[in-house]
């Protein structure tokens, strides 16, 4: 389609290209040698409304290093601020032509909304607790890269589940790959409901990471969580912090994963973040040739 704005229904053979060529861009961007003449002439607006580190960056730099002009609306600077809704900003953002609209909202739904509107390709940069599709597609990348293939994967993801849309995107990608997925924590924040989405769910982590491939550890999404949902932090990490000894149980080299921003000594002890075992900094790199594929596919109508 002309948007990306999940994960959701995407086949295999529609994932696995944008990975190849995501692994050609890993090595462009290594060599410093990227076709800047690829995007000439494009423009892309970053638009977030939630605050970012890695994605925000990585888009502009995904877009300026194929070329496209890339301009960052600082949405705590805008006319937001004076009350101009969602849709009257992707109105006025229309009329200056932008080709590509990167869009990060607190509420889910709010990328699909703006693509009805809007004559540019949309990309959803995170939306509320529903998606985050180019973050699945940088992990995938990411545990290909590493362990040669992603089909029959035991990839366990660990943490608040519930309010997370990288495990969303994640689950439905990784299920789409025939991983064998299972969602790990307390009831609270890992629903037995979610079973429903053809995943395990495990409520200790001595269970849920046994031999497994990856695992996926991710933070406590506090600001969508209601008063009762909070845990104390040394209590979480108690029960559900990734150690070393909880480490062992899973494969011998099992890649340690976290999307960020983490938030060390809560869901994961500071020294596994740093061991050889973490792969927390190659997502990051590969989430800029993630994002440089996704960009080329969709202004290009998704021809490679
Ligand atoms: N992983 C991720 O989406 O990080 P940011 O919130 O910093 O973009």
């Amino acid at each position: 389609g002309r948007h990306l704005l999940g994960v959701q229904g995407m086949h295999p053979s529609q994932i696995i290209p944008i990975l190849d060529l995501a692994e050609t861009y890993v090595l462009m961007n290594g060599s410093r040698k990227t076709p800047r003449d690829r995007l000439r002439g494009r423009t892309l607006i970053n638009l977030f409304f939630e605050d970012s580190t890695r994605t925000r960056t990585s888009f502009e730099l995904a877009g300026k290093r194929l070329g496209a002009d890339v301009v960052n609306m600082s949405v705590s600077q805008s006319s937001v601020n004076k009350g101009e809704t969602l849709l009257d900003t992707a109105a006025t953002l229309n009329a200056m032509r932008a080709d590509l609209l990167v869009v990060r909202h607190s509420q889910s739904g709010a990328p699909a909304l703006l693509a009805q509107k809007v004559d540019a390709s949309v990309i959803n940069a995170g939306d509320g607790t529903h998606e985050h599709p180019t973050q699945a597609l940088l992990d995938a990348l990411t545990m290909r890269r590493h362990l040669g293939r992603i089909e029959g994967l035991t990839v366990a993801i660990c943490g608040d589940v519930a309010h997370s849309r990288v495990a969303r995107s994640n689950i439905h990608l990784l299920c789409a790959m025939s991983c064998r997925v299972r969602l790990v924590g307390p009831p609270t924040l890992v629903p037995g409901a979610m079973a429903s989405l053809g995943v395990e769910v495990h409520h200790t982590m001595e269970e849920g990471l046994r031999d497994a491939d990856v695992v996926m550890m991710l933070r406590l999404q506090h600001e969508r969580m209601s008063g009762g949902q909070v845990p104390s932090a040394r209590e979480y990490f108690r029960f559900y912090g990734l150690d070393r000894k909880r480490l062992e149980l899973a494969k011998p080299g099992a890649l340690v994963m976290h999307p960020g921003p983490m938030n060390r000594g809560v869901e994961i002890d500071s020294q596994i973040a740093d061991s050889d075992q973490s792969v927390i900094r190659e997502q990051v790199e590969m989430g800029v040739a993630v994002r440089m594929a996704v960009l080329d596919r969709l202004a290009r109508g998704n021809r490679s």
